[in-house]
């Protein structure tokens, strides 16, 4: 596969990285400028390491531990592809989604960060993989132990809740199924977003540990949304979580 300069290296159908381009523990948020915005401000050192179909990574370090970030695209269908490729090809151990998310009760806020225990899913993800069984789509006990600490110690500095429990990875953005989420919330479900479900079924499959922390970006309730400036700040509060929930025991 030719890379930036047209030489050949090796890489993956939908990576142009050579082996050893990135780090174990992997940040994946969806979108790529994010990706890009997360290796300016929150690594060191950071380089770019792919950008095919313009999804882009980079490989730096944090706290003097290497870490790179990979944007996932949207939906189970993309993440499933990086994700398989980074665990399969790249030796990654650990990938951490962080993302977006609508909330479902009125308990959750905008603001608040959601920790998925858990990934409901109407992706065909979780019953394609084993046949006759809908396997059950969690993260890493080890990451979701350790993002809840995270959180319980920034407490005191940060303002919104951080809530931990199941999520809902819709395979339709503008699905208009009002008694569907109604009947989600009643289950406990926290917040809607696209991602969680593909990246615990490929960790799963692949012999990887996942996590995903999620922001709260509107309220599928109440109507509110964040501005686009106010997604930066409170963005901060997940990503530090993040990074802590995958430099655990490294
Ligand atoms: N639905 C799905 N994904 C999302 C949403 C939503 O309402 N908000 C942020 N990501």
């Amino acid at each position: 596969m030719p890379d930036r300069a047209g030489t050949s290296v090796t890489g993956t159908p939908h990576i142009a990285a050579a082996p050893g381009d990135f780090a174990p523990l992997v940040l994946m948020p969806g979108d790529p400028r994010r990706a890009r915005r997360i290796a300016e401000t929150f690594l060191e050192d950071a380089r770019q390491v792919t950008d095919v179909r313009g999804i882009l990574g980079y490989t730096g370090s944090h706290r003097g531990v290497p870490m790179s970030v990979l944007a996932s695209g949207m939906g189970v269908p993309s993440v499933s592809i990086y994700a398989t490729e980074l665990f399969r090809h790249y030796g990654v151990r650990r990938i951490v989604r962080v993302g977006t998310a609508g909330a479902l009760p009125e308990s959750v806020a905008v603001r608040d960060v959601v920790i998925a225990s858990a990934a409901h899913t109407d992706s065909s993800l979780s019953r394609i993989l084993v046949d006759g069984v809908t396997l059950s789509l969690a993260p890493s006990y080890r990451l979701l132990r350790a993002a809840a600490d995270a959180a319980e110690r920034e407490k005191p500095s940060s303002g919104g809740a951080v809530h931990i429990g199941p999520v809902f990875t819709s395979d339709h953005f503008y699905l208009d199924r009002p008694a569907l989420y109604e009947a989600l919330e009643r289950r406990g479900t926290l917040a809607v977003e696209m991602e969680a479900a593909g990246l615990y079924a490929v960790a799963c499959a692949e012999g990887g540990e996942a996590l995903t922390v999620l922001t709260v970006s509107d309220h599928l309730r109440a109507g509110e949304a964040l501005t686009a400036e106010d997604r930066e700040t409170c963005f901060e509060r997940a990503l530090r979580i993040a990074a802590t929930a995958l430099l655990t025991d490294v």
